[in-house]
């Protein structure tokens, strides 16, 4: 039995992903790296697995359940969860098909409900808590985006009632950030420096978020100084929402 925390990360080998291991990783945290695409990343474990196919296919959940559980009998439990993997189907409104909102709630709502249900004794054993990386979009959002708004909105909603449900054992929170500067979202403004330049502006701060920026914050909502926040969905969003658009 090891006394080092444990930290388990989904969506490891994206932007805020690999930032997220990383920072855990510096803090002393031993952690454990899920993700659909094999990448390395600042992490002890590395799980290839499928949050899509761990909701609809019993046998793979509990295969990737026994996998997960495998790593964590040697330490004291699991002391953070963090449900980060999601996917963003941006489409019009009359192109979304069924498909794509299954597969969006599955990725982005039903794995972070299915996989803190199914580790709820580790992260209990450890005083653990669970931490969902949503987007401003669960408040504020913008044509295409009705699939991913919906879905952390919803993250937001789970968040809550698992946090009221919850609380006395694993606490829950969200963070919702505005844009942050990941390989993926500077690619969506190649040749395009000043649209970049604009919206890094529409931040009252004059810049978008670094992925450090979300890997810290959840550092301090899984320590042992926010053992009071428990429910709460914090915006990190440099002041964006509280701004007014108005032309003049
Ligand atoms: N980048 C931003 O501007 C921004 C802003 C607000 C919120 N967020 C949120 O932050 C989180 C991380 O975003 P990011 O920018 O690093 O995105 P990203 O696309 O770089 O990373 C997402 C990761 O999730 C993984 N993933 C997707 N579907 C999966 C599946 N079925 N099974 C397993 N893994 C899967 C991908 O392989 C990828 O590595 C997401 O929840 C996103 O909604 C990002």
């Amino acid at each position: 039995m090891t006394d080092k925390k444990t930290a388990l990360i989904t969506g490891a080998s994206g932007g805020i992903g690999e930032s997220l291991c990383s920072v855990f990783r510096n803090d002393g945290y031993k952690v454990i790296a899920l993700d659909r695409a094999e990448k390395l990343v600042d992490a002890d474990f590395f799980i290839k697995a499928d949050l899509d196919k761990i909701c609809s296919d019993n046998d793979y959940c509990l295969e990737i359940i026994c996998h997960i559980e495998s790593l964590l009998r040697s330490s004291h439990g699991l002391d953070v969860l963090i449900n980060n993997a999601a996917i963003q189907a941006i489409r019009p409104i009359a192109k979304i098909t069924v498909a794509d909102w299954n597969q969006t709630l599955n990725v982005n709502l039903i794995s972070p409900f299915l996989l803190t249900q199914k580790l709820f004794l580790f992260l209990e054993k450890a005083g653990g808590s669970v931490i969902n990386i949503s987007s401003i979009h669960a408040k504020l959002t913008k044509p295409e985006f009705s699939c991913y708004a919906t879905s952390k909105a919803a993250l937001v909603g789970l968040t809550k009632s698992m946090a009221v449900e919850l609380g006395s054992k694993v606490r829950i929170n969200a963070i919702c950030p505005a844009a942050v500067s990941t390989p993926m979202l500077l690619a969506g403004f190649d040749d395009q420096g000043e649209a970049y330049e604009i919206l890094s502006s529409m931040h009252p701060v004059g810049r978008i978020a670094e992925p450090s920026e979300v890997a810290k914050l959840a550092l301090f909502l899984a320590s042992k100084d926010a053992q009071f926040i428990n429910g709460a969905s914090l915006e990190l969003d440099g002041g964006i929402g509280s701004r007014l658009h108005d032309p003049v």
